[in-house]
């Protein structure tokens, strides 16, 4: 009996260890799969014109636009969110009617901030990082006028535009960015405070049809390596 038991265990012990191999390799081809969902779907991502109604979770797509680098940290931007679909039908006329407006399920203004030294004072505050104050003023503020600072803030609200694109494309959210629309008249529309810039939206929602073939340059048109 206690022999039976020995080589009961024995084996038992045999499959362990077969079972944490083979559950180490299930990992690794699990994180090799899921490292790759990002640019497997750059195929599947287009700039979408119509959207099919339907709820989507932008809880990740919010994360990485929150999570997206900016120059000094600063993050000077303001990322509007427009749900109701009443809303949504007051701005279309400013955005050439364009049906994405109205289709897409949450539309997104990335706003650029205009007033630079507020947003520097707000940041010291909530990181503590007061030695960063001095730089951010003279290499933000001082050494640029107002227009150039708003094109500044603008270039960081598109990387963080970017870094959304990527994570509604890693969930096969549909997409489009949007810069097809007046800022002024959206401003009004809207009654947004001056400190806002409007510069680009971002439509999300499902996707309705089927993906066309992609129409890029080619690889060598784009990357040239210059050693
Ligand atoms: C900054 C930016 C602004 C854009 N504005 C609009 C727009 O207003 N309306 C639209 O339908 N597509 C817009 N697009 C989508 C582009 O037209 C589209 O990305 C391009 O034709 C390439 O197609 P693809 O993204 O489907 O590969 C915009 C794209 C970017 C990056």
């Amino acid at each position: 009996m206690d022999n039976n038991i020995d080589n009961l265990n024995t084996i038992a012990s045999m499959y362990e260890n077969k079972y944490r191999i083979y559950k180490e390799k299930y990992n690794t081809l699990k994180n090799k799969i899921n490292s790759f969902k990002f640019t497997d779907n750059l195929i599947w991502r287009r700039a979408e014109k119509h959207f099919h109604p339907g709820h989507i979770d932008v809880s990740r797509v919010e994360q990485a636009i929150i999570n997206a680098p900016s120059s000094y940290g600063l993050q000077p931007f303001k990322v509007l969110k427009i749900t109701e679909l009443t809303t949504k039908e007051k701005i279309k006329s400013a955005c050439f009617n364009q049906s994405q407006i109205t289709e897409c399920h949450t539309l997104y203004i990335f706003c650029a901030l205009r007033n630079l030294e507020e947003r520097i004072e707000d940041f010291v505050k909530q990181t503590g990082f007061i030695n960063k104050k001095k730089y951010m003023l003279e290499y933000i503020v001082n050494k640029s006028k107002v227009p150039d600072q708003v094109e500044w803030a603008k270039q960081q609200a598109y990387l963080a535009l970017g870094f959304g694109l990527a994570a509604a494309t890693e969930q096969k959210i549909a997409s489009c960015p949007m810069e097809g629309f007046k800022p002024d008249e959206l401003s009004k529309l809207l009654n947004l405070d001056n400190n806002l810039v409007p510069c680009v939206l971002f439509a999300l929602g499902r996707k309705k049809d089927g993906y066309e073939l992609e129409k890029r340059f080619r690889f060598k048109d784009i990357i040239e390596s210059i050693n």
